[in-house]
Parts: C-alpha cells; sequence; structure tokens
C-alpha cells in the first residue's frame, strides 16, 4: 500500500457523494454511469501498474461488474493493486456538541468486515471528521472519534483486514497553519492512544490524515515548505515509527497543491515511514472533467488520470517539479 513511487486511488466515495461530483460534470449519478467511470478509471493501465498500490472501494462498487461482466475488483487485481473498502457509514451530528460529528459503523462490523475479506478487500478505511471553528473541537468530539477509530481498527485486524485510520481535520475555516497543527496533534495523540488501549498493532495499520495546512478561507496561505515542515515536525512528535506507511488525503487541496505539498514533504527525508498519497478529488478531479460522461472521452479521461498518478507517484519520491508538470500536459 505504501511502496515507493506508489499511492492509494481513493474511489470510495458514497453515493451521496460520487452525485454531487458528477452534478458537477452534468453526469447523471446511476448505478450503470458510475460502473462505466470507475471502470475507466480501473482499466488505466499506465496509472494502475505503475502508481496505484491500492483502491479503495464502496460497497457498490465492490458488488459490480464491468460492461464485460469481469467484476470490477478483478480488474484491480490484475493490475497489481490491491482492493480496500470504506467500511464506515459516515459521520453523523454528535448529540450536544453542535457543529460536531460522530462517525457511525461500529455495530454489525465485524460481519460485514468477513464477507467484505470474501468478497476480496484486503484493507479497509473509516474517516472520523473533525471540524475547526469557534469553540470546536471538544475534546469530547475527539475522544468518542478517536476511540470508534481504535474499536474500528481493532475489528479489521481480527478479520485480516488491514485497517486505514482516517482522522481528518478539516481544511474548512480561515483558521491558521499553527491552529491546524495544534489541532491535528490533539487528534493523533488521541487516537494513538486509543490503539493502544484497544490492542491494536501498529505495525498493522496504515495512518490517513490531514496535512497541516492554513484554512482554505485564510488570508495567508502557507507554502509548500512550511506545510511540509510543519507536516513532518507533527508526525515525528505523534506517529511511532512502528506504523509502516502515512498516506494523505487531499482533503480539498488543488491537484497542484496536493501533489507540491506532497512532493515538499519527500524532500525533507529520509523519513522514519513512507508518505505517500491516498487521494479522492486530487487524482479524479482531473479524469471527471475530461470524461464528462462521454464515451468518447475515455482516452482523454484515462490521459488526465495517469498524469496525476504519474505526479503524485513522483512526489512520494521528493521527484516532481513543477516543469515536469508542464511537460508531461
Ligand atoms: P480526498 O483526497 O478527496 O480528501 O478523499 C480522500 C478520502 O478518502 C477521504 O476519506
Amino acid at each position: 500500500m505504501v511502496a515507493p513511487g506508489k499511492g492509494i486511488l481513493a474511489a470510495d466515495e458514497s453515493s451521496t457523494t460520487i452525485k454531487k461530483r458528477f452534478d458537477a460534470i452534468g453526469v447523471e449519478s446511476t448505478p450503470e454511469s458510475r460502473r462505466d467511470y470507475r471502470e475507466l478509471l480501473f482499466r488505466t493501465k499506465a496509472a494502475m501498474q505503475q502508481h496505484i498500490s491500492a483502491v479503495i472501494l464502496y460497497d457498490e462498487t465492490i458488488r459490480q461488474q464491468a460492461a464485460d461482466a469481469t467484476p470490477l475488483i478483478k480488474l484491480i487485481e490484475q493490475s497489481g493493486a490491491i482492493p480496500g473498502i470504506k467500511v464506515d457509514i459516515g459521520a453523523k451530528p454528535l448529540p450536544g456538541f453542535p457543529g460536531e460529528t460522530i462517525t457511525e459503523g461500529l455495530d454489525g462490523l465485524a460481519a460485514r468486515l468477513k464477507e467484505y475479506y470474501r468478497l476480496g478487500a484486503r484493507f479497509a478505511k473509516w474517516r472520523a471528521v473533525i471540524e475547526i471553528g469557534a469553540g470546536i473541537p471538544t475534546r469530547a468530539a475527539i475522544a468518542a472519534n478517536a476511540q470508534a477509530l481504535a474499536r474500528y481498527a481493532a475489528h479489521c485486524q481480527a478479520a485480516d483486514i488491514v485497517p486505514i485510520v482516517e482522522p481528518e481535520v478539516l481544511m474548512d475555516g480561515d483558521h491558521s497553519l499553527e491552529r491546524c497543527y495544534e489541532v491535528t496533534e490533539a487528534v493523533l495523540k488521541a487516537v494513538f492512544a486509543e490503539l493502544y488501549e484497544m490492542r491494536v498493532m501498529l505495525e498493522g495499520i496504515v495512518l490517513k490524515p490531514n496535512m497541516v495546512v492554513s484554512g482554505m478561507k485564510a488570508a495567508e496561505q502557507a507554502s509548500p515548505g512550511e506545510v511540509a515542515a510543519a507536516s513532518v515536525r507533527l508526525f515525528k512528535n505523534c506517529v511511532p515509527e512502528a506504523v509502516p506507511g502515512i498516506a494523505f488525503l487531499s482533503g480539498g487541496q488543488s491537484d497542484i497543491a496536493a501533489t507540491a505539498n506532497l512532493d515538499a514533504v519527500n524532500r525533507l527525508g529520509p523519513l522514519p515511514w513512507p508518505i505517500t498519497f491516498s487521494y479522492g478529488r486530487a487524482l479524479q478531479a482531473a479524469p471527471q472533467k475530461a470524461w464528462a460522461g462521454k464515451p468518447g472521452n475515455g482516452a482523454a479521461a484515462q490521459a488526465a488520470f495517469s498524469h496525476r498518478a504519474r505526479m503524485n507517484g513522483l512526489a512520494a519520491l521528493g521527484q516532481w517539479s513543477e516543469a515536469l508538470e508542464k511537460a508531461a500536459a
């Protein structure tokens, strides 16, 4: 999952989220259109074989077949990538804590993991969501989400499934990089304390954190060098060396920012862990735009996906440059 020069494709948008992405490109979201789009991604040989180590799927997709009746999960396996599954059922309002959420999905999880393993999933993902705002996050919301993440991770390991542990501190808002640092530090400390309490083997997880960045609406935006220095300092303070890898979420960063920041992080190496990408939007925005639901645009969409996968693969090695970006474009 964190092999050199490779990263994870997060293609696990829920039906509600993928509808938003399809609305933006004027495509009706149906089981068939979702299948066609994802089949196109998974059949992109250049990207899948060279730069994608693993793919996170949604419940619908793990059960779907390609147009020629090959299960989509087989397409992923044939490319050499590892299939995985999102198992949380979303962030729901946390009663008594306005503006905060708790991620649900623990009830019945052991049975669901058994079924997903039978279907071919070898890792899973659970996303906790922490928002920064006036008076939030609270200690209670951080603690509840950290405990749920740890209980999920313990269930996964009991089912021989590698848990991706994703505590996402949102970029929304006008907070500073320093505030993002402070909140992400509190969150990671709480998460690793709970992973210990729940007897999760750290050697068998992948951490999927946010980068330490300025809020999207902040007047002053940190440079890739500043983001990288803060993120690496934070991880060195919070992430035990036993963790075999870190794979960032993109969280609403532009395609180029997500790549430039990952590259800047890896230029600070050698680091105690491989640090790569587990991007949804930053890998898919370009191919979605190129595709726009038209079968005739398939090759252009695959070229756009290959390009972003290659750029991020280089960034995972600290070998990306803006010049390469432009030359290939
Ligand atoms: P983004 O890269 O679009 O943030 O998605 C990654 C993901 O899997 C969020 O859970």
